[in-house]
């Protein structure tokens, strides 16, 4: 009777879920043949788990708002707000969806979030420079150099700086077109808090390396290394702070204020008379 009882209490739990059967954590499926991916690990993770249409296509608002609500508990104005700014990616105006990329070899002239200098760009943490050919398949090559600069089993803002500044710096010295606009740096600070956001700890600004590596390289919810979905809900507030530790992080500097007040003074330049 209470196994019974139970029973129908999970049911009615799972009748209240939209995702029950289609999408939940456990549940995994590489990319068919047939299927879109592009070049952000997490929308074709979430397609993978079907917290977004597995066929990666006709990515509407309010899927953005499910998937991200549940598999990472972003709240719906976050979600909706990272909606707004990838809609300028489908070329019809006032478009309602988005898709991720038709062709996993090359760029082709259907591809929305491949599209490169729009949202996608050089110096990628795990993805090659457009000028070099693919520039939306995860590439391990281009990870490995990204690697070498998480020293340590806990990631820190600083450790996801340095990778960020080396892949820009590898970028412009062999890549003729390297192109990295002010804009290009808002969304790569975004990107580089998205680890410690989705899966770290955001006060402390760190991540377990273990799950980051995991999830660029299976495109997959670490789950299966411990990881669950944030209890609290995640907000823009949250990614705008991350983002400026990062951004604080990409400062070579090691006494910043000190250089400050040099430069205030112009004495190196100009005899400091002035
Ligand atoms: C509407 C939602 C989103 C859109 C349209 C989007 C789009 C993109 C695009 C176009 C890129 C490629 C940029 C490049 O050239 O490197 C990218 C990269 C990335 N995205 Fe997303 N993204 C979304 C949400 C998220 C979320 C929620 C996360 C994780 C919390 C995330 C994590 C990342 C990471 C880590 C990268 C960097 C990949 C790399 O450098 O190799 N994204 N995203
Ligand atoms: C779904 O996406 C395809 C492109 O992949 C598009 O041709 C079609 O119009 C979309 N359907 C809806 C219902 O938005
Ligand atoms: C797009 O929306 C704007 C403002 O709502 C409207 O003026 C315009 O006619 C729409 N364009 C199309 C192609 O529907
Ligand atoms: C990975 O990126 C490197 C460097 O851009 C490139 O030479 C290589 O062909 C890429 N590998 C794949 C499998 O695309
Ligand atoms: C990436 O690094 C791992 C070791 O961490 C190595 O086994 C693998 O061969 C490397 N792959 C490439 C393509 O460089
Ligand atoms: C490296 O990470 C471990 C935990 O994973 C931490 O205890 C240790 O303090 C870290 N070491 C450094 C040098 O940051
Ligand atoms: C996150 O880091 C803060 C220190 O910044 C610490 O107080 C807190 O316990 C950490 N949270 C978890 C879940 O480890
Ligand atoms: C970034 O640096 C500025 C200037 O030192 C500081 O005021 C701010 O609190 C730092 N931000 C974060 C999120 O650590």
């Amino acid at each position: 009777m209470k196994l019974v009882l139970s029973t129908t209490l999970l049911s009615g739990l799972a009748l209240a879920s939209p995702h029950f059967g289609a999408a939940d954590i456990s549940h995994w499926m590489p990319a068919g043949a047939s299927d879109f991916r592009g070049p952000c690990p997490m929308l074709n993770t979430l397609a993978n788990h079907n917290f977004l249409p597995h066929d990666g296509r006709n990515i509407t608002r309010e899927k953005i708002i499910d998937g991200l609500g549940s598999a990472l508990n972003f709240d719906s104005s976050l979600a909706s707000l990272m909606f707004d700014m990838a809609i300028v990616v489908n070329p019809q105006s006032n478009a309602t969806w988005f898709t991720l990329d038709p062709n996993p070899n090359s760029a082709s002239p259907s591809d929305q979030l491949n599209q490169h200098n729009i949202l996608e760009h050089d110096a990628s943490l795990s993805r090659s420079d457009f000028f070099f050919g693919n520039n939306h398949v995860f590439n391990q090559t281009i990870f490995n150099q990204t690697r070498q600069y998480w020293t340590n089993s806990t990631l820190t803002a600083q450790m996801l700086a340095n990778s960020k500044l080396a892949r820009q710096i590898t970028s412009r010295t062999y890549n003729p077109t390297y192109t990295f606009t002010g804009k290009t740096q808002q969304f790569s600070l975004g990107e580089l808090s998205a680890p410690i956001i989705a899966f770290g700890n955001m006060s402390a600004g760190t991540v377990d390396r273990a799950l980051v590596e995991y999830f660029f390289e299976h495109e997959r919810l670490p789950t299966e290394l411990g990881w669950k979905t944030k209890a609290d809900v995640v907000a823009l507030k949250d990614i705008l702070r991350v983002s400026e530790m990062i951004s604080n992080a990409t400062d070579l500097i090691t006494d910043p204020s000190i250089v400050a007040k040099i430069t205030r003074r112009g004495d190196l330049h100009s005899g400091g008379s002035r």
